[in-house]
């Protein structure tokens, strides 16, 4: 999660305008789009700011990119060691995350940074910054984040970074701050939080939603098919974990393609669908 100095304001000036209409699912993704920088990295940032104001504030937040299984799931049939990318086990960034993040980075340049226009060119300390979670994934994310951002033939040698030509080129380093994950009650949602494992636990358990989708018979035999395909104990697999197989199966495919099909035949596109 990243902070950048720029606007609350937006939100005030949105709050305003949202009064005469609530806008329909399809004008909220519409609004969010043009505010996004994937989707106008070169669209000028002022847009959607009225006359007379001034941006002065952006906080954008983000998400780790790539990375392979946080742990073994049900059915996996690699281990810890098979994962050696991003420093080496589970749950780490992979090279695909870190070039994605790059390009990210290089979307924040072009649409805040470029020509000076909101953040100067330079990383300048005081106009930014970065927090991410105490997670190797979303640190190294981070850091690859503003490699894309900052670490540019424009940086100054010897000021930017250090004259040496063992250095990697242009390497701009940002400083991330980070907040022990068990404290970290703005971005990490597993953090300790009585509350939340009481609302979890004892309200979303026992709501009839939950109790009725829990319930469903194409939930409990996607269930049992996985149980069985798995070879897992009979409770080994429920709705709760369930979303380690499609993480764990998603970070597979992309990183075994030869051997994803050999390795799952039970997957099919059916299976994968309803697990999704
Ligand atoms: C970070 O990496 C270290 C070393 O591989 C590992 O022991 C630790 O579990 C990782 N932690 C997180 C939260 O990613
Ligand atoms: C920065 O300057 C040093 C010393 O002159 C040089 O070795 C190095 O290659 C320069 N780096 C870049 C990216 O130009
Ligand atoms: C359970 O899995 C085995 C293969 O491991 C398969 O032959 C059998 O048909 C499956 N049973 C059900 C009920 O899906
Ligand atoms: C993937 O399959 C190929 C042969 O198709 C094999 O040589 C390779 O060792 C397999 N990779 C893993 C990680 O098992």
């Amino acid at each position: 999660v990243i902070k950048m100095r720029l606007p609350a304001l937006l939100l005030l000036i949105f709050t305003g305008a949202a009064a005469f209409h609530i806008p329909s699912h399809e004008e909220k993704v519409a609004a969010w789009n043009k505010l996004t920088v994937f989707n106008c990295a070169t669209q000028d940032f002022n847009e959607g700011v009225i006359d007379g104001y001034k941006l002065i504030f952006v906080n954008p937040i983000w998400r780790h990119g790539d990375r392979g299984p946080t742990e073994k799931y049900a059915g996996d049939v690699l281990d810890e060691d098979d994962w050696d990318f991003g420093g080496g086990g589970y749950g780490e960034l992979s090279p695909i995350g870190m070039e994605q993040h790059f390009h990210l980075g290089e979307m924040m340049f072009e649409r805040y940074a470029e020509g000076g226009k909101f953040l100067s060119e330079r990383y300048r300390a005081k106009e930014i910054y970065a927090r991410s979670t105490d997670r190797n994934r979303t640190l190294i994310s981070a850091m690859s984040n503003f490699a894309g951002m900052y670490s540019r033939a424009t940086a100054v040698n010897g000021t930017d970074y250090p004259a040496f030509s063992s250095w990697p080129v242009s390497f701009v380093p940002v400083s991330i701050h980070t907040e022990d994950q068990h404290h970290d009650h703005v971005g990490d949602p597993d953090a300790d939080c009585a509350r939340q494992d009481d609302l979890w636990y004892k309200l979303a358990h026992e709501h009839p939603e939950y109790i009725n989708y829990n319930n469903k018979p194409r939930t409990q035999q996607t269930l049992d098919y996985l149980i069985n395909a798995t070879g897992s104990d009979k409770n080994g697999i429920n709705f709760d974990n369930v979303y380690l197989i499609r993480g764990g199966m998603l970070a597979e495919s992309i990183h075994f393609p030869d051997n994803f099909s050999t390795w799952y035949p039970w997957y099919s596109a059916d299976v994968k669908q309803r697990v999704e």
